[in-house]
């Protein structure tokens, strides 16, 4: 396969078809807004010159990648030649459904979908479909091109030969793909994050630290080691002998906390807001996009460097 389509040219489509066209494919993006396909070129010319700013080394040339990256217009075009479909649109169930009706009709033989769906599984939007056991989720973390996790997610009719080769592909292109072995809410990743933000906000609300100690506690802290070992490889460097020592040690103390944290709360506005007025201290809304352009040369910086000890 040399050729895959995008549908969808927003900030997570865009960004895949970096991840597609650094590693050599052939990039036809389609999106129902043309002006949105039409800037994903200069999209990634810029993300690359920023690759160049940062001293990290591309595969070939800037330009000979971006010229990879071609914008359909129309679904049609975009599928011609391709076995492989990634799928960006809205997060709403209308607009997903409707788009999956229309690939049923277009979908050839080999064909394998994948949705970026951050939270909807694709038994919610390919039950009616012909071609439902190509379909499946394959889930970035924003942004693709930086962060390589994605979580493959197979429906329920899903076959074992369309996950093989999402899994593949992704691994072909420099992904880091984990598999589900069913479909569940927030995935893998989300549900992680949801326990720590659960956490966070409590800790928050109930006056124990500031919003701002929150974060360091990630980010001079636990966050250090998680950006090159998960939570089980952490404690099982965490005791001499390893992780049954570990948990001998202590299980009790951290099952006494899970009971505190089985009365889930929601996130009240206020709460949210007093927050935000902390957050805003450090990060003006003005310098959202430039702090975002900061977070994306760090994590460029950073994946470079995990990549050279390895
Ligand atoms: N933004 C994130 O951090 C993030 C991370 C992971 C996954 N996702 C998922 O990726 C998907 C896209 O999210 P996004 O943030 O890129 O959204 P976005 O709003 O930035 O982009 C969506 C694009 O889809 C286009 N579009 C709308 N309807 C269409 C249709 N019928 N056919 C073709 N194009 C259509 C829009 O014009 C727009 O350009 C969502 O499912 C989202 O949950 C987002």
């Amino acid at each position: 396969m040399t050729r895959v389509a995008l549908i969808g040219a927003g900030v997570v489509g865009s960004s895949w078809s970096l991840v597609f066209a650094r590693a050599g494919f052939e990039v036809a993006i389609y999106d129902a807004d043309p002006a949105a396909a039409a800037r994903v070129p200069d999209f990634v010319r810029a993300a690359l010159a920023d690759f160049e700013k940062q001293g990290l080394s591309l595969p070939e040339a800037a330009e000979a990648i971006a010229a990879r990256v071609r914008p359909a217009s129309s679904l049609e075009e975009a599928l011609v030649g391709v076995d492989y479909v990634q799928e960006s649109v809205p997060e709403r169930l209308p607009i997903k459904i409707d788009l999956y009706r229309r690939l049923d009709t277009l979908a050839g033989p080999e064909l394998v979908l994948g949705s970026s769906t951050s939270g909807l599984p694709a038994s919610a939007f390919t039950a009616e479909m012909a071609t439902r056991s190509r379909c499946l989720v394959v889930h970035p973390i924003n942004p693709p091109h930086l962060i390589p996790l994605v979580e493959i997610v197979p429906a329920p009719w899903t076959d074992a030969d369309a996950v093989g080769r999402a899994k593949a592909l992704m691994r072909s292109v420099g992904q880091s793909p984990i598999q589900l072995r069913r479909e569940i809410n927030g995935f893998v990743v989300n549900r992680l994050q949801g326990a720590l933000l659960g956490e966070a906000f409590r800790l928050v609300e109930d006056g124990i630290v500031d919003a701002g100690e929150v974060d360091r506690a990630i980010s001079d802290g636990l966050g250090l080691r998680w950006a090159f070992m998960g939570p089980f490889q952490t404690i099982d460097l965490n005791a001499r002998t390893g992780i049954a020592e570990y948990c001998r040690n202590l299980g009790q103390m951290y099952y006494g906390l899970a009971k505190e944290l089985a009365d889930p709360r929601p996130w009240p506005a206020e709460l949210v807001s007093r927050i935000e007025t902390s957050l805003r201290k450090e990060t003006p809304a003005g310098d959202i996009p430039s702090r975002q352009g900061w977070r994306d040369d760090f994590l460029a910086k950073l994946v470079d460097f995990k990549r050279r000890q390895l």
